[in-house]
């Protein structure tokens, strides 16, 4: 990407910004929603990327603070969206800076797309994080999942599957068929959900949408959930659903994995956080 490219994508990406997410991305819906979470009991934490909206450092830097409030980073895990790699550059700055997110059980840090996708178990769940996250031309929020890490998936989801884990992937971009607009979409879905048809996995987390749902795609023997979340920082009243984080119950019995979904965040009107809905998946 030229330079006059790069400074009309951040021109594009601030008047986007200006009007709407300015408007409809509050901090203190977030903060609010934080605080909630921080009081509902989990093991861990998944955030499915896009913490920043220009890539400009000084929005690293704050969301690596922001990413500190959130417990120790052991108990946090991070995939990053289109927004953290919005300009050529900002992605590996953000790699660096966010790697105690970014780094996986043996202390290896993911600092380039190549690292990706890693691993981090946590009793009998194995968190594994691809990257969809890549600098994209103006107008365009494309992420891209390629060859080298479908590779590396299919092996780690073999492995992790034979070790009787429960997989759980995240990643940015939505990997079912027409999640997206076309200009929005994960170059490479069609790989990604092949590998998951060869070699199964128990549940997909994803971004991107700004919705809350629940879909589905073939796995080996069963089909895998895909759930995606809302912004966790939008206002009720909105076009989109309002501030949301989903809690799962991930429990072993006998030859499988039971788990269930419980939707946390504000109504449509509501100034309140609260249990929205409870989805058993598997
Ligand atoms: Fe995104």
């Amino acid at each position: 990407m030229r330079r006059r490219e790069l400074i009309s994508k951040r021109i594009t990406g601030y008047v986007n910004w200006k009007r709407n997410r300015m408007r409809s991305h509050q901090p203190e819906i977030l903060a609010k929603l934080v605080d909630h979470l921080a009081t509902t009991p989990h093991d861990h934490l998944a955030v499915t990327g896009d913490l920043i909206n220009l890539g400009l450092e000084s929005e690293v830097e704050n969301a690596r603070t922001w990413l500190s409030s959130l417990g120790p980073p052991e108990d946090v895990t991070l995939t990053c969206g289109n927004h953290d790699s919005y300009v050529p550059g900002i992605l590996s700055r953000a790699f660096a800076i966010w790697a105690p997110w970014l780094t996986d059980d043996s202390g290896k840090t993911a600092t380039r797309s190549r690292d990706f996708p890693f691993v981090r178990r946590r009793s009998g769940v194995s968190i594994i994080v691809c990257n969809s996250a890549r600098a994209s031309m103006p107008f365009m929020a494309t992420g891209y999942f390629r060859s080298n890490q479908a590779k590396a998936l299919r092996a780690i989801l073999k492995e992790e599957g034979a070790a009787g884990n429960c997989r759980v992937i995240l990643i940015h971009h939505p990997p079912s068929s027409k999640a997206t607009a076309w200009h929005k979409r994960l170059v490479g879905a069609l790989l990604f959900r092949r590998v998951i048809a060869a070699e199964g996995a128990e549940l997909i987390l994803h971004g991107h949408t700004h919705l809350a749902s629940i879909t589905a795609i073939p796995g080996k023997t069963l089909a895998v959930p895909v759930i995606g979340v809302p912004s966790a920082a939008q206002a009720p009243g909105g076009k989109r659903p309002a501030a949301r984080y989903n809690l799962f119950s991930i429990v072993r019995q006998q030859e499988k994995w039971e788990i269930t979904m419980d939707e946390y965040g504000y109504g449509q009107s509501s100034a309140e956080v609260e249990h929205l809905a409870r989805h058993r998946l598997a």
